[in-house]
């Protein structure tokens, strides 16, 4: 704790209130506003949490104003050039970079943790051929908590850690099986002799008549993915987790409520949203009207992969992934995608406009993350799924890292009531 202090003055009264105010490693100070409404009767206001630091963390760290993005303290950049996924899962959820050993446990346990029972492959039979991935995926992954009950004592670390491996192990099966029960074909069993990476696209694409060779820069183009989307500090689906997690609930149920969270197009949806956008501009003769609409105030229209809460900068995971796209599409499909084409021309064209430049809105993690997934073969309607997946490191890794903290408590926000007053029930013979 730091001896700086905040004071707070109440007019017209001119009640003084002091407060603690707490450094992290990094990033701005906080003021401990804890005690604000024992002390002065007042609550705080920040609607969508703009200044609000709901808890401490040492998993990520992001300096939205320079593009800085680290996990455990590891630039995002070494990690998407040196390390693979589950990597980067284990550093997440345990602080460090694995030894060898460690490395080929955990790559091990998760390996033996991806089938899963039987009977919850039998939800998706209720699920309508045609239904969206992520409607099945928060679903199933809820119902996970029907199947994995015998660890489940929050409190403690051998059961988190169970949790963790299971969440981790399962995502990637059950998301797989979401497609397959889409296009009919029947769910595959996980390989494991296969990566992570590899695993999965062999569990999507592969069925029992042809084995799917992966190759193996969609193997690595896919991993890279996974590394950039694992985690994002208290991002909104990541605070959805927190927050049902904050009650005690069932890890596997929280996870689902995250999954609810991602889905929406301003967080995880907008990859699969960008490329409904690209593909209705249809032309780089278009963009001038799109850029037009998205910055008219009566037109709910934005451009979608564009700007970012935190990030004032351009994001670093979007400055990687825009690279990758490059190798991705000059080996496995067209180099001239006018997907892509038409993607870099918008953000030309938008960085240089005067609103986007004012406002500090660039390309986030989304706007290119979708052209690569169909140079992968994978469907526009996984494009979310695959950023659950990654995410789920990033969602076990604070649930852990919430339920061992000492302050660990049921988060509760205040409101401001802006209702009626309290006025008298009216029978019905009165109302007009
Ligand atoms: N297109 C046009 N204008 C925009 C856009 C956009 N994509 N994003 C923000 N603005 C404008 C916004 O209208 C506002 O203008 P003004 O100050 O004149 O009212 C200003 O920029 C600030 O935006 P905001 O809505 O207050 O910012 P926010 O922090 O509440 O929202 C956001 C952040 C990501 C939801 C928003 O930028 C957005 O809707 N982007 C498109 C969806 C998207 O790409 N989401 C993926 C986010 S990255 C992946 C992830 O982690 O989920």
């Amino acid at each position: 704790m730091s001896d700086k202090k905040a004071k707070l003055i109440l007019e017209p009264s001119g009640a003084a209130h002091e407060f603690d105010v707490i450094s992290g490693t990094e990033g701005p100070d906080a003021i401990d506003i804890t005690r604000l409404y024992g002390d002065a009767g007042v609550f705080t206001y920040d609607p969508g949490f703009v200044s609000t630091a709901s808890c401490h963390s040492s998993i990520t760290y992001i300096d939205g104003d320079e593009g800085i993005l680290r996990y455990r303290g590891y630039p995002i950049e070494e990690l998407a050039s040196k390390s693979t996924f589950v990597e980067v899962a284990y550093l997440l959820l345990y602080g460090e970079l694995p030894d060898a050993g460690q490395l080929s446990d955990f790559n091990r346990i998760i390996t033996h943790h991806t089938m899963v029972n039987e009977a919850l492959l039998r939800f998706f039979e209720g699920y309508h051929y045609d239904a969206h991935p992520m409607a099945m995926m928060v679903g199933v992954v809820g119902s996970l908590a029907g199947f994995y009950h015998d660890s489940l004592d929050i409190f403690d670390s051998r059961h988190r850690d169970i949790c963790a491996h299971r969440l981790i192990a399962k995502i990637p099966t059950i998301a797989a099986a979401c497609h397959k029960h889409n296009i009919g074909e029947p769910v595959m069993y996980p390989r494991n002799d296969l990566s992570y990476s590899a695993n999965f696209m062999h569990m999507l694409k592969g069925t029992p008549c042809d084995a799917y060779e992966v190759d193996p820069l969609a193997e690595r183009a896919l991993d890279l993915l996974f590394i950039l989307h694992a985690d994002h500090e208290q991002n909104a689906s990541t605070s959805t987790v927190r927050l049902a997690g904050s009650s005690g609930a069932n890890p596997f149920a929280c996870v689902a409520a995250g999954i609810t969270s991602l889905w929406g197009p301003a967080h995880g949806g907008a990859n699969e949203a960008v490329l409904t956008m690209l593909e209705e501009m249809g032309s780089v003769r278009n963009i001038d009207k799109y850029i037009a609409r998205a910055k008219d105030k009566d037109d709910s229209y934005r451009l979608m992969g564009f700007g970012h809460r935190v990030y004032k900068n351009y994001d670093p995971r979007a400055r990687i992934i825009r690279e990758v796209c490059h190798q991705v599409l000059e080996k496995l499909a067209d180099s001239n995608n006018p997907l892509f084409e038409l993607a870099l021309k918008l953000e030309e064209i938008a960085t240089s406009d005067e609103y986007f430049v004012e406002r500090k809105l660039y390309p986030n993690v989304d706007f290119y993350s979708g052209i690569i997934y169909r140079a992968l073969g994978i469907p526009d309607n996984m494009f979310t799924v695959m950023f659950a997946i990654a995410r789920t490191v990033g969602w076990v890794a604070h649930w852990t890292e919430m339920v061992s903290d000492p302050q660990f408590r049921i988060g509760r926000p205040r409101q401001i009531y802006d209702g009626a007053p309290k006025r008298a029930y009216v029978p019905m013979e009165e109302r007009s």
